[in-house]
């Protein structure tokens, strides 16, 4: 069982490049928006303040001309007013009317009727004789503006005889000059405020682009290529104008860190003979690059080590719960090469090139991951039927009972022969490749490249458990099997019992020679080795002294238990869940003081769905835990909490830390990384690994508390044990497993299968 190291990134490098300039774009828009919004509300304000005087002053003017017109024409009119010469005064009104933007004029009589008007002047105007009257009401010239729809400025001045008011003079002036007058600043202003935020959008960008996106992204690309060893980081890259002293400090670092990799390459070097401790990511690759030079490593497996899938419209990728995949990712990622898999991710095809590859992993590309489609058609025969329900059983002597259908070993051997063409296209311009086929999904492939490419180096590393040979006689195509397996120079298991039962089995079915001394094969001409490499996990013992992380998972679900147990399976009949969970249910009967005390909870991804055995595995363990709970639980606690669901690694990392027993109780299991993973996590040498005795990792792990997991009775001991254990035996039996670990991690296990594959022949 594996986890994601790292899962729910975003994105494929395509996508990931697309969405980080759209995130780029944002908080430029949101920056250039801010810069205008604010630019424009000061112009606003002040085009505000402007238009507001300017409407004073212009009325202002108004007023004042209207007055003195007003005055010059009053003297005028007086004499007719008084003699009543309608028609003189008719006259003058019209000769006077006709200047500047004077619209007309109006003689009222002291009643406010209307004596005469200038011609043109409409209705509208002159039947209101408000103002004429206010004016001679107070008797002072008044102005206002008419209640129309056009805009007019009426000011009237009473007219006299003597000191006696006998009318007044009305003045009508046009004043929607003063609204144009308005309008034009305004759209003068904005005008310029258009202009002045697209040329200030413009420097925005340039001055980002020219003056810090382009010498940050200078200095990213030479941070990157320091960090990733490719080149020294030119100081020229580094960066220049205001990043200067950052630049500088950058170089200094930069220039640290080649020294320090140097020195550890240098060290790394001397010890390469010796295949002792400790193995780290660092010293794989000089040992690579001493023993393999350029040649290129190929990695076939069925799982690929980065899934992509579509979540809402977002693309995310994940790491697939695979042991394999957790094995071999890491090496990976220290060698380079390109790893050839099926794409079972929803979004697979949407991230790859037209090649069908893709730079992994997705965040920190080191290696290349090609992938190879499958129509349903194969999935079903050669993945659910042949790999999962005849070979998965077949090997796992976990008392199932395996299906051997002839369609499905058709298609079986048809996607062995879909993936030797892919492989072999890869090849075509590659001097002695080194092809390391991984798994019971490809026992076909070896002799298929080995026909085609004797030339390439082909390990096959069988990460289930081979069975003995009497076991193995009833698959009705193991001679195929096992000449397709053959065609490796090694074939690599995780313990010496595979590796005896494979040579038994060989023996029994085909004819062949055998080299017990050398533990080697040779069929129709070839040999290939037969050797146990137990597989383990990434561990050197600095980077899982992570900080301590509390486990979010456990305060989300509540359980504050005195004691937590922890189990992490996949949801797969081999890994002895059910017997688990009576194990755990006879052991609160034997110790029913432990109610509400001790919890149990399982991390268990669903697999294989596309199994029927995997299907009703699933509702099993479901009905099962359901049971044990509604008979022990009280009030909020429950003794189980069964989580059905792909947990990151970051999620459980933290579980294995708080966790007091780890239960690992597999029916038959090749290695068994959870019982590495948990030992790793624990820095702090605390907590007790209950472990299978019919687990790979059984024979590495010896200071587990090794149970039979058919017997309750024994994981019901072992559990008490683990939850009565003094710290100081804790320490001892971690101690010694940690260190069991840290030596052989996955760094060395890759080693020891290298140097054994290219040290044949
Ligand atoms: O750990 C054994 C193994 O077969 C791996 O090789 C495999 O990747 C893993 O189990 C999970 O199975 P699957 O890839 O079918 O989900």
């Amino acid at each position: 069982m594996a986890r994601n190291r790292r899962t729910n990134q975003k994105i494929q490098p395509a996508s990931a490049y697309f969405c980080a300039q759209i995130q780029n774009m944002k908080q430029l828009v949101a920056l250039i928006g801010a810069v205008v919004l604010t630019v424009s509300l000061v112009v606003l304000g002040f085009t505000y303040r402007q238009a507001h005087e300017q409407r004073a002053s212009l009325l202002d003017d108004l007023q004042r001309r209207t007055a003195l017109l007003a005055d010059s024409f009053k003297e005028s009119v007086r004499p007719s007013y008084l003699s009543n010469a309608s028609a003189t005064m008719q006259s003058l009104l019209d000769k006077f009317a006709g200047r500047e933007r004077l619209l007309g004029l109006a003689v009222y009589d002291n009643k406010g009727g209307l004596f005469e008007t200038s011609a043109g002047l409409s209705q509208d105007l002159t039947q209101n004789a408000d103002v004429a009257e206010k004016a001679m009401d107070s008797d002072s010239a008044t102005g206002d503006f008419a209640s129309t729809d056009q805009a007019v400025y009426v000011y009237a001045t009473p007219l006299h005889e003597d000191e006696k008011i006998i009318g007044a003079l009305v003045v009508y002036q046009r004043a929607d000059y003063i609204g144009q007058s308005i309008n034009e600043t305004w759209k003068t202003s904005l005008l310029r405020l258009l202009i002045q935020a697209l040329l200030f959008s413009l420097a925005v960008v340039l001055i980002l682009r020219w003056i810090i996106y382009q010498p940050i992204m200078r200095m990213a690309e030479a941070i990157r290529q320091t960090r990733t060893g490719k080149s020294a980081g030119n100081s020229a890259m580094f960066g220049h104008g205001f990043f200067k002293p950052i630049a500088a400090e950058i170089n200094k670092m930069s220039h640290s860190l080649i020294l320090a990799r140097t020195a550890a390459s240098e060290e790394a070097r001397m010890r390469l003979e010796k295949l002792d401790s400790p193995w780290t990511a660092e010293r794989l690759k000089e040992f690579f690059k001493a023993y393999l030079r350029d040649r290129k490593i190929f990695v076939v497996s069925n799982r690929e080590p980065y899934a992509h899938k579509k979540v809402k419209n977002e693309i995310q990728w994940d790491v697939p719960a695979s042991g394999m995949v957790t094995a071999l990712e890491p090496v990976m990622e220290a060698c380079g090469g390109l790893w050839l898999a099926h794409g079972s991710g929803s979004a697979d095809k949407l991230t790859v090139d037209k090649d069908n590859k893709i730079q992994v992993p997705p965040d920190d590309p080191k290696y290349t991951l090609k992938r190879v489609w499958l129509t349903d058609k194969e999935v079903k025969g050669y993945y659910v039927g042949f790999a999962n329900e005849a070979l998965w059983p077949l090997c796992h002597l976990a008392h199932t009972r395996p299906i051997f259908r002839k369609e499905d070993w058709l298609e079986y051997r048809k996607v062995n022969g879909k993936f030797a063409q892919v492989l072999l296209a890869e090849l075509k311009d590659v001097q002695r490749p080194v092809v390391l086929v991984q798994d019971y999904h490809f026992a076909l492939l070896p002799a298929m490249i080995k026909h085609s490419r004797p030339d390439a180096e082909i390990g096959l590393f069988w990460h289930i458990p081979w069975p003995n040979a009497e076991s193995f006689s009833i698959c009705p195509w193991r001679k195929d099997i096992l000449e397709g397996m053959l065609g490796a120079d090694v074939i690599g298991f995780h313990t010496q019992q595979y590796c005896n039962n494979f040579f038994e089995t060989v023996g029994k079915e085909i004819e062949s020679l055998a080299d017990l001394e050398k533990f080697a094969i040779t069929h129709q001409g070839h040999t290939a080795h037969i050797k146990p490499f137990p597989i383990s996990v990434a561990f050197n013992g600095a980077e899982d002294n992570a900080p301590e992380a509390k486990s979010e998972l456990l305060e989300r679900l509540d359980i504050k238990p005195k004691y937590l147990g922890l189990g992490v399976d996949r949801l797969d009949y081999t890994k002895g869940i059910l017997e688990r969970l009576r194990g755990i249910e006879f052991f609160f009967d034997l110790h029913p003081a432990y109610r509400e005390q001790f919890t149990f909870l399982q991390i268990a991804p669903p697999s294989r769905e596309g199994v029927e055995k995997y299907r009703q595995f699933n509702a099993d363990v479901t009905a099962e835990a359901e049971r044990i709970n509604r008979k022990l639980e009280t009030g909020s606690w429950k003794p189980i909490v069964l989580l059905k669901e792909h947990h990151t690694h970051g999620e459980i990392y933290p579980l294995y830390r708080a966790a007091n027993v780890c239960l690992v109780t597999s029916l038959s299991d090749g290695m068994n990384l959870v019982a590495k993973e948990f030992v790793a996590a624990r820095d702090d040498e605390a907590g007790v690994l209950v472990l299978s005795q019919f687990t790979g990792a059984a024979r590495d792990l010896k200071e587990a508390l090794v149970v039979n997991p058919y017997s309750a009775e024994e994981t019901a001991e072992a559990i008490y044990r683990s939850l009565t254990m003094p710290e100081s035996e804790q320490h001892r039996r971690m101690k010694k497993m940690r260190d069991t670990v840290k030596n052989y991690n996955i760094y060395r296990w890759a080693a020891e299968f290298l140097k054994a594959l290219t040290s044949q022949g």
